[in-house]
């Protein structure tokens, strides 16, 4: 799997951690930013992962803001994006198998390194089980 991962500097100190977790899953990672603990903006990285990951199909994205709220709201404007803010494995895992999410959200101020590294590992290995949540997932576009 191919992940495009981005956060804004209330994500930066995780960013490195999460970049390790997905290659110990064998995952593919592209870092989209921020680079500093500099103050930024999280809907420009929001965005960034989101049109990365519309561009290259089949990949996903992380991405990381102070609550996760704001990032997640701005890649969700995106067309064919379904970011899921997760707090835990359970949310993680249900993201993937009844939503189809192609990016998952989290605050760093919300969650520790072990919870971040369930959610990514449920995240990873999780697949969409079709079937009566495909007409679901299917009617989320407006
Ligand atoms: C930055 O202080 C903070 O507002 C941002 O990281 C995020 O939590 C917004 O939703």
């Amino acid at each position: 799997m191919k992940f495009y991962i981005g956060t804004d500097h209330a994500g930066f100190e995780i960013k490195k951690d999460i970049e390790n977790i997905l290659k110990r899953l064998n995952c593919e990672v592209v870092d989209l930013g921020t680079y500093s603990k500099e103050s930024v903006d999280y809907p420009d990285f929001g965005h960034k992962v989101a049109r990365a990951v519309l561009k290259d199909e089949g990949s996903f994205g992380v991405v990381v803001c102070g609550t996760g709220i704001g990032i997640s709201i701005s890649a969700n404007k995106h067309k064919g994006i379904r970011a899921a803010l997760c707090h835990d494995a359970y949310s993680a895992k249900m993201a993937r198998a009844h939503n189809d999410a192609n990016i998952l959200a989290f605050g760093q101020r919300m969650v520790g390194l072990g919870v971040i590294e369930s959610m990514i590992e449920a995240f990873v290995t999780t697949s969409f089980e079709g079937g009566r949540h495909l007409k679901r997932v299917e009617k989320i576009e407006v």
